[in-house]
């Protein structure tokens, strides 16, 4: 026996999945998937098979030939959920498995019409990386086994279905008021890129492979939001090689959405506090669309290498926007998030183990991991090779080791032996080991530094004059907000939104720095703003600052408590467990 992936019952010594054909019925009444899952091997196969499955009622099992095989389904584990066991006779190419998935699937949310913007039919996403694929389908859920699939979806007929794969067609079904929609995906995936939305949606085209996807009443704003996306494509492929997935079109998603993007191949999913009107937020589509070479096309082999990914593509998505913005622009988006690694490391000093780049996840669920770590030490990281070899062959490596590993599942000691390899010597003269296997971040990493840098530090400290500021980016706000001085006082945010409205604005990054920084102080003017964000927005990036915040301080526990208590229902799954931990941790101190 030999299972890899700490977070999977996958067995290398098992058949392996090589093709997904899924038929579901998509029920909003009772909120489930009656679904049948089709997974053809290899090759043909007989012994155990174990797939992974979460909350998921199994109905029957059988082979390529309809015959029932015996199977158990083993009591469900916290982290990795319930383990399938199905005994294939010899010769197995194939098995079906017809199964219900929980109204609290853990990958899926479903949304009452009131919860969309246009009010007038429910909606429905899933959200796959890292564990939840197999809430939806039972499968072997690790980023090693990398799957094809077709899909036939049946959906009220109002509805439409997109999934992060190629439309094939729609059918309808005038007298059951039903459509059936066809996708199928024809390069390989790691399960965790699994996606589709069932919504009334409407789409326009950016390009010949660029569409965007949105509610009807918020497609005009999506559409001039991500109107550069074509050009952002055109500058990652000068940089990384061919983008491989054919289309890349974009998914605006309800505000319950919990994290800003998520790169499902074909079709990435992006959170819509993206639309502000001016195009300032879209470094998160440069992430997404990054990933589609670092991520998708060489996939972490297990949330254990998850830098691999972050860290990567955060270095990509850099490099994208210093090809279009240049390099001044691209420093300050370091420089922040060198701001907010720092935070991160202060916020896990109890747990230096979650401060590695390569990190040991035996018994740990990778959300409560989850942070900016393996994106910004990670980035950090790759900077420091960078200014060891060299841009050029830096380049020149990163090219090979897109190439080598295409389609296929990385580990950090992979990446070691790729870049010991191609440029000897490189990992010893940046300490490696130091980046790799330590806490934190070595003594050796160098800050990021520019001059617009220098000059909003000048700044700290004092409440500028509109002239000083006028020029500044959303990007350059957030550094000026982190540069005030701590502890800052009532007085000094008041000065500081008396002069720049900063209550009112419209740049959810700049916004909840800004919130955040309010509370620090006890600034109760900005409270209903803050109530305003937590009921409308789930994206957890905002949650987490503004439930600390207030709950932080004895004044406002309550509201956080109250807040949560009216917002919680329009959370996401993940979003309200991490808030409630939040909570939680208030109440033991
Ligand atoms: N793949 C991640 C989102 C993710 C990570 C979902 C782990 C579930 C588990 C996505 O690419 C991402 O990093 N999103 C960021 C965007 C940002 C770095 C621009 C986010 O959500 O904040
Ligand atoms: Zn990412």
């Amino acid at each position: 026996m030999a299972r890899r992936d700490p977070h999977s019952y996958a067995d290398d010594a098992q058949p392996q999945t090589e093709e997904l054909a899924l038929i579901a019925d998509v029920d909003f009444a009772s909120r489930t998937l009656r679904a049948a899952a089709t997974l053809t091997f290899r090759g043909p196969g007989e012994g155990p098979l174990d797939l992974d499955t979460r909350d998921l009622t199994i109905d029957a099992v059988v082979d390529q030939d309809d015959q029932p095989l015996p199977y158990t389904l083993h009591p469900a584990e916290p982290i990795l959920g319930a383990r399938l066991a199905i005994t294939l006779p010899a010769a197995t190419r194939a098995v079906t498995i017809r199964y219900r998935t929980s109204p609290d699937a853990s990958a899926l949310q479903w949304l009452e019409p009131a919860q969309t913007l246009g009010g007038a039919q429910p909606f429905l996403f899933s959200q796959c990386q890292a564990l939840h694929a197999r809430s939806v389908v039972p499968l072997q859920d690790t980023p090693r086994i990398r799957l094809r699939y077709t899909a036939e979806l049946t959906v009220p007929r109002a509805l439409t279905v997109v999934m992060a794969a190629a439309h094939v067609g729609r059918t309808e079904d005038e007298a059951a008021g039903v459509a059936i929609e066809r996708w199928s995906m024809p390069e390989p995936i790691p399960p965790y890129l699994f996606a589709f939305a069932v919504g009334l949606l409407w789409s326009q085209d950016l390009s010949p492979r660029c569409r965007v996807w949105a509610e009807p009443p918020q497609l005009a704003a999506a559409v001039h939001e991500f109107a550069e996306v074509e050009a952002m494509i055109t500058a990652a492929e000068a940089l990384f090689g061919p983008y491989e997935w054919e289309r890349f079109d974009v998914l605006t998603m309800p505000p319950s959405f919990p994290y800003g993007g998520m790169e499902n191949p074909r079709l990435t999913f992006i959170t819509p506090t993206v639309i502000c009107g001016d195009r300032s937020l879209v470094s998160v589509l440069a992430h997404e669309l990054a990933h589609s070479w670092t991520g998708n096309l060489v996939t972490n082999a297990s949330a254990e290498h998850f830098w691999l990914n972050e860290g990567f593509t955060v270095y990509a998505e850099r490099r994208i926007i210093e090809a279009q913005d240049g390099v001044e622009v691209a420093a300050l988006h370091a420089a922040l998030g060198r701001r907010e690694l720092e935070r991160t490391l202060r916020r896990f000093e109890a747990r230096p183990e979650l401060t590695r780049l390569r990190t040991h996840l035996a018994g740990v669920d990778p959300d409560d991991a989850y942070s900016l770590v393996p994106y910004e030490k990670g980035y950090a990281f790759l900077r420091a090779i960078e200014a060891q070899v060299g841009r050029e062959a830096f380049d020149e490596w990163l090219r090979g080791y897109l190439t080598m590993f295409r389609f296929g599942a990385v580990t950090t000691e992979d990446f070691v032996a790729h870049l010991e390899w191609r440029l000897p010597g490189t990992l010893a003269a940046v300490d490696a080991d130091a980046w790799l296997d330590g806490p934190g971040l070595p003594g050796s990493a160098r800050p990021p530094r520019s001059e617009r840098l220098d000059a909003i530090e000048a700044l700290a400290g004092t409440i500028p004059d509109h002239d000083q500021t006028a020029a500044w980016s959303p990007t350059e706000w957030q550094l000026f907000l982190d540069a005030v001085p701590r502890p800052v006082s009532v007085a000094t945010c008041r000065a500081l939104d008396d002069r720049f409205d900063l209550t009112a604005g419209s740049n959810h990054d700049v916004l909840v720095t800004w919130l955040a920084l309010a509370l620090e102080a006890g600034d109760d003017v900005v409270l209903p703003r803050v109530e305003q964000v937590l009921t409308t927005v789930g994206r957890m990036k905002y949650l987490r600052p503004l439930y600390a915040g207030l709950a932080r301080n004895p004044a406002t526990r309550d509201l956080a408590r109250a807040t949560f208590a009216r917002a919680r229902a329009g959370y996401h799954p993940i979003g309200r467990a991490l808030v409630e931990g939040i909570l939680r941790a208030v109440d033991a101190a």
